[in-house]
């Protein structure tokens, strides 16, 4: 494979002559979980046993005087790969693009190719452009089971990519085992039917749907992630978006207990703002710091019908008691009005647009842009007449890689996975993929062109994605089995 197929394209590249070829002899060594991910994943699709060794044929080293974080320098030659990078992040960074430098099947799980394996000599110079490279998974609407997080994972992680924003509760389902509150599974992790689309009068199918986590499940995922250089950080969505919570617990609520809810759209079921349902949160936020150990724990706080000062000042309480327990607390921009005064290191998720953004940022908090307009991955993404379940505004894959981010004082970017309408993991990847892809490249690299994105996209990046199973829509339009005839979407 050639070095002009890289996707996110790195800072700098410098082909060099030959190649070098991977045998029953090389060898691989260095920081150790990257070596381990190297062989594992690479063994496993050449079939070449990649075994430690002192002085191993590919080294990936570390020195925090190299590049920034996140960053790496890799040397090809004849007689083996030199990697520095500036961290272990670095170097699993490394490993994702000498993976890209081998060809597709390098992505298969066997080896079903029996040529010769080769790398390109060169040199590559390469480190991202923000800090926070995220991607929001909404597993509230619809449940993604474990193993299809554990996947999404490593996606993200090829796309070099290193946040997971986990949207875990909402008013249509509770995913999160909480031992303390089993109730919030029993009742809030399913829900007896779901509305189809977005037509008028609304569809409904009568299927039950539901799923949720254990605390294994989740703490296999951070651990996964964690292996990926992937931070999770988890969202229970409070005080709105809680019509699942208080079907569990009525006296969480307002009124009489509803059902976990079955249609989309804003539920107007709130939290009430007694002092026995901020110690519900607070537990429920402790037994979340004790799994997730990112830095970062989202309190949701967008779109709450019918807030009052005493919902602002809930918020509040929960973003101190996040900080009291040693980390940072992020809400979605609505907390920039609603909680007053708002702790000044809350970090703002900008969903609604840019002003709201430059204003967070006027106001001395961190920002990470995750605009509605650009990059909302529900959004339908041409106006072809096949397109499943069009929703939201056009978001095509060359708005998205159009997407310039106001870059002072923003901590990064984000893409969002809203799944109201992505009900299996094959639509997930519909939704996704290739947008990810065109995102990706927004997150890490400072220098873009479309036209070689598009190139390196059809040409390299796509077989790559095939390699791995992964169903993209495709350039064209969907295939057959990716429509939705007769399911209404809502268009803006
Ligand atoms: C959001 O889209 N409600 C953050």
């Amino acid at each position: 494979m050639s070095w002009d197929s890289l996707v996110p394209r790195p800072s700098l590249v410098a082909p060099g002559a030959g190649v070098l070829e991977l045998d029953q002899g090389t060898t691989v060594g260095g920081e150790p979980t990257t070596a381990e991910w190297f062989r594992q994943h690479i063994g496993a699709a050449t079939g070449l046993p990649l075994p430690d060794s002192p002085r191993p044929t590919i080294e990936f080293r570390t020195d925090p005087g190299e590049s920034g974080p996140g960053g790496y320098r890799a040397e090809i030659r004849p007689g083996g790969v030199e990697v520095v990078a500036h961290d272990a992040a670095g170097a699993h960074h490394a490993a994702q693009t000498l993976r890209q430098l081998l060809d597709p099947t390098a992505y298969r799980s066997v080896p079903i190719h029996y040529g010769r394996c080769v790398l390109p000599c060169g040199r590559v110079e390469d480190r991202p452009r923000f800090g926070w490279r995220g991607c929001h998974l909404d597993v509230a609407r619809h449940f993604l089971p474990k193993r299809e997080v554990l996947r999404f994972i490593e996606l993200l992680a090829m796309h070099k990519l290193n946040v997971l924003h986990l949207h875990l509760t909402d008013d249509q389902g509770w995913r999160v085992e909480v031992p303390r509150f089993p109730e919030l599974t029993r009742v809030g992790a399913w829900r007896r039917r779901s509305m189809v689309g977005r037509g008028e009068p609304p569809q409904f199918d009568d299927r039950p749907h539901g799923g949720y986590y254990t605390v294994e499940d989740l703490r296999e995922i951070v651990g996964h992630a964690a292996r990926h250089h992937i931070t999770v950080v988890p969202e229970v969505d409070v005080p709105g978006h809680s019509q699942a919570a208080i079907a569990a617990y009525p006296e969480l609520g307002t009124g009489e207990r509803p059902q976990v809810w079955d249609c989309w759209g804003v539920s107007d079921q709130i939290l009430n703002t007694d002092p026995s349902t901020s110690d519900f949160y607070r537990a429920v936020f402790d037994h979340l710091m004790d799994i997730f150990p990112s830095p970062v724990i989202c309190v949701g706080g967008d779109e709450i019908p019918g807030a009052t000062a005493e919902h602002g000042a809930f918020l509040r309480s929960l973003i101190e008691h996040v900080q009291a327990r040693g980390r940072r607390a992020s809400g979605w921009d609505e907390v920039l009005d609603s909680v007053d005064p708002l702790p000044p290191d809350t970090i703002i998720a900008a969903w609604r647009d840019e002003r709201t953004a430059i204003r967070a940022a006027d106001r001395g908090h961190d920002v990470v842009l995750c605009p509605e307009h650009r990059l909302y991955f529900d959004h339908r993404q041409a106006d072809h007449p096949d397109e499943p379940i069009p929703v939201g505004y056009l978001t095509t894959l060359e708005d998205v890689y159009a997407y310039e981010p106001l870059t002072e004082r923003v901590l990064g970017v984000q893409a969002q996975v809203w799944t109201e309408h992505l009900d299996t993991p094959r639509r997930v990847d519909y939704a996704a993929f290739p947008r990810l892809t065109a995102f990706a490249e927004t997150a890490w690299s400072r220098d873009r062109d479309l036209a070689d994105f598009r190139r390196r996209l059809v040409d390299h990046h796509l077989p790559r994605l095939d390699a791995l199973g992964v169903e993209y829509r495709p350039l064209g339009g969907p295939h057959p089995w990716q429509t939705r005839p007769g399911v209404a979407g809502r268009p803006r």
